[in-house]
Formats: C-alpha cells, structure tokens, sequence
C-alpha cells in the first residue's frame, strides 16, 4: 500500500509538471536518464499513450517522471484531462481525488465518506509540561485538534473543528468552572461551525477531550444538530493521565440511538504525539 501511495505521489508530481508546461507553453531542455522500470504490485508495466505507443519513463534533476494516464489506469484509476484548464484529474475507486488521499497510510473503506469531526480548546490544559495550567498561558494547538489531525491523516476523511460561538476561557480553571456550570444545567452550548453536507457522510469520526469523566456539552449540541441514523459514529478522546485505553460509549451511544457506535480509542493528551502506533491497532481493529 505504501508503494502505491508513492507512486500516487510522484503521479501528481508528474501532472502538475504536465500542467505547468502545458499552461505557460514553455519549452525546456532538460537533462534525462531513461530506461526507468515501473511495477505495479509486482508486475512490471509497460506504459503506453492514449494511442498505444510506448511512452518513455525518465529521471531528471533527482525527479522520476511516471505517464499519469498509463500509471492511473494501471492503478485502477480514472484519469482526464481537461484541455481548458490545462488540468488532470485523477479519480480513485473511492471517488475521491488522488491528492485527498495521498497522505493516507491505511485503506479508506471502499464508497464510504468519512468526516473526522472535534472539539478541542486551544488554552492551558492540567497537567501540559511548559504550560502554565494557573495563568491564560495558550497551547498553540489543542491535544484533541492533533489527535484529529493525525487520525484524518490515516484515514484520508474530511476534517472538521466544532467551535463554540462564545470561546471558552485560556484559563484552565476558569474553563473547569464554565464546564462545570453547562455540565450541571445540561446546556447546549451554540456552535458557530457547522457541516452543511452531512447526508453524504457514512462514518463519523467524533473527537473531544475528557471533561469532568464525560464528554464536553459542545459533543451534546453537535450530535443532536443532526440525524446520525443508519451511521457509523467512532468516538475518539484525550484526558490527563493513564495510558491508551477504551473509553466508556455511553454517552455518545445515548445521543446517537440510531447510530452503529463503535468502539473507541482515549489518548493521554501529553502523548498524542507518541500514539500512532496505537491509534493504527485501533483502526486496524475496527470493522467501518
Ligand atoms: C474543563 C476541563 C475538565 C477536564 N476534566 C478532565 C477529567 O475529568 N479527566 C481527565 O483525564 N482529564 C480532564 N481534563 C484534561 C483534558 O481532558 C485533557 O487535557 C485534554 O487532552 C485536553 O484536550 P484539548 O487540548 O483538545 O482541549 C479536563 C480539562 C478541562 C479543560
């Protein structure tokens, strides 16, 4: 999977090449070296052009040039060319551009389209080494927004910040404070971001930090925005301390009744960074 990843890559490398010649009609001398082989899951390809001829494969200054349709079509890939624009677009099996998934390293389910969408707040979180968790001392990114990134990175989705229309305190106390009170009067705090599409997701991803042992009343307002029914929903969170573990689905199961919610993954926020390997297991393990 790897190796198609990277020759998807340098496809695209090759194609905005092609555009950018074609649009600026520059002519270019350039040094090659040809007789570059191409395996496709082991099988060697032999390119040809729309025409059938051979086409050349070549490197040039440290670059290796692929033929986008021969490697798209070899790859299973629909591929066009749009003259106007000076333009390749390349459509994978799951209907999305090639570019969309081109930093994926796990296989997205095959017609499904996944949104990964998390709350996280960007102020000092108890305990975060460097940060002071009395003063408005800012993280510049919040602990869930990276776990996110890194999930969305996996499974090649579309990613999706809830954001509350009034922002919560930097103040780590004064957060606990105003979570605590919404917590207590069971509010729904109102978003100001919203998923204007989300009919054409089937699986959503749903990621928040722990607050109070429970899920952050913004989760409430967002589940309850939509009708989830039919659904995959994949709860993910961060929380303070212990190690990755499974987190209690209660919650998220009492808000979305009609939902298939699988089971998911809890993330000490100070090892977002060190998780992957763990998050990859989970995925791994999970039937989506
Ligand atoms: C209001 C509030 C309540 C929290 N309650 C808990 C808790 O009950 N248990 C826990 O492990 N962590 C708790 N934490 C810590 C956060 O869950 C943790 O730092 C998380 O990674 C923060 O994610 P974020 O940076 O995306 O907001 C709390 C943090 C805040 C701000």
């Amino acid at each position: 999977m790897r190796k198609y990843l990277i020759i998807v890559s340098v496809i695209l490398a090759a194609a905005l090449c092609t555009c950018v010649f074609a649009a600026t009609l520059t002519h270019k001398s350039i040094d090659i070296e040809s007789g570059v082989s191409v395996y496709v899951d082991g099988e060697k390809l032999n390119p040809s052009d729309v025409n059938g001829n051979a086409v050349d494969v070549f490197t040039s200054g440290g670059t290796t040039y692929l033929p986008a349709r021969a490697i798209s079509e070899a790859l299973g890939c629909k591929i066009d060319w749009n003259d106007a624009e000076a333009r390749v677009d390349i459509t994978t099996d799951s209907g999305k551009t090639a570019d969309a998934v081109s930093g994926a390293t796990q296989t997205q389910p095959a017609g499904k389209k996944i949104l990964v969408a998390y709350f996280s707040r960007e102020g000092s979180s108890y305990p975060q080494e460097g940060v002071d968790t009395i003063t408005s001392a800012s993280l510049p990114v919040g602990n869930t927004k990276l776990l996110a990134e890194h999930i969305n990175s996996m499974v090649g989705g579309d990613l999706f910040q809830i954001v509350t229309e009034e922002p919560y305190p930097g103040n780590y106390i004064e957060t606990t404070e105003k979570a605590q009170t919404e917590k207590e009067q069971n509010a729904r705090p109102a978003l100001s971001t919203h998923v204007d599409n989300m009919d054409e997701y089937d699986v959503i991803f749903i990621g928040y930090p722990t607050w109070w042992s429970s899920v952050p009343m913004p989760i409430y307002s967002f589940l309850e925005e939509y009708d989830l029914s039919g659904k995959t929903v994949i709860p993910f969170r961060t929380h303070h301390e212990g190690s990755v573990g499974t987190p209690d689905n209660s919650e998220i199961k009492a808000l979305c009744p009609n939902s298939n919610v699988l089971t998911g993954i809890s993330v000490p926020g100070s090892k977002v960074d060190s998780s992957d390997d763990a998050v990859r297991d989970w995925l791994d393990g999970l039937d989506y």
